[in-house]
């Protein structure tokens, strides 16, 4: 284990076709903490988590887990840098063609023997976890409620038990008691568990509560960082207007 940040991005830049998305993203997260990337729809923020987890290539830049270069890995080092990591997709992203307990072991049961009624106590613990009764176990997720499948969901990034969770908006489309909710996982997973989590959201109640430190991605680059207590004290222009969800401001 290095003694470094646990991730690191060093202008980070990524385009598509003719537009640049990330224009030099530099950002650093130590072991255990927790961050949230706040910003605008379209800002990149999906883009800059899905380069972590090597699901884009950046075009420039490094990007360091460990002290390690994530870029452009391949077979058995790509599986080894990713089983370190756990994902909460936007939208949940489900197979509602299997049972819950399927899909929150789904991380789980690929190249191992398939004992269903070992994984079935995996899912119904992981399932408990984030709140969810084992009656669910055999429904398929839509049978089930946005609220319920986001935490179906969040049961299975956390059922390997990995090192980082990444979550792209966790609580939107939550009602306010569901999210908090999620926020007390998220804040138990790296009290308890000492995870390193890096969050997207829109909710900045959230933010301030899940997060130890917030940073905002506009313009393809990182404008702001600071620790949460500062969000709606920051002293930036930009994160004023977003913070306070106002229409006219430097943010056009
Ligand atoms: N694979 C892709 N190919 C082409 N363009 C893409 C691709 N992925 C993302 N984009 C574009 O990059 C921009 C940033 O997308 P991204 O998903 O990172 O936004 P976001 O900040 O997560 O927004 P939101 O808050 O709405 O989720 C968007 O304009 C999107 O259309
Ligand atoms: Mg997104």
């Amino acid at each position: 284990m290095s003694a470094g940040p646990k991730i690191v991005l060093d202008r980070v830049t990524k385009r598509f076709g003719e537009r640049a998305i990330l224009n030099g993203v530099d950002l650093s997260i130590e072991a255990g903490e927790s961050l949230a990337i706040i910003g605008q729809s379209g800002s990149g923020k999906s883009v800059t988590l899905k380069c972590i987890l090597g699901l884009i290539q950046p075009d420039a830049g490094s990007i360091l887990v460990d002290g390690e270069s994530v870029i452009g890995l391949r077979g058995k080092d790509q599986e080894r840098v990713r089983a370190k990591f756990g994902m909460l997709f936007q939208g949940s992203a489900l197979f509602d063609s299997l049972p819950v307990w399927r899909n929150v072991t789904f991380g789980l049961t690929q190249g191992r023997s398939r004992d269903t009624a070992h994984m079935k106590k995996v899912a119904e613990e992981n399932l408990e976890r984030v709140g969810l009764d084992g009656k669910i176990l055999n429904l398929r997720p839509n049978e089930l409620s946005g609220g319920m499948q986001k935490r179906v969901a969040l049961a299975r990034a956390i059922a390997p038990r990995p090192e980082i969770i990444f979550f792209d908006e966790p609580t939107t489309g939550l009602d306010p008691i569901r999210a908090d909710v999620i926020n007390d996982l998220i804040v138990s997973l790296v009290e308890d568990l000492g995870v390193t989590a890096l969050t997207i959201t829109h909710d900045m109640a959230s933010a301030r509560k899940i997060a130890h430190r917030v940073a905002m991605l506009y313009d393809g680059r990182i404008i702001w960082e600071g620790p949460q207590d500062r969000l709606y004290d920051s002293g930036n222009p930009y994160v004023d207007q977003f913070v306070q969800g106002r229409a006219d401001g430097p943010i056009r």
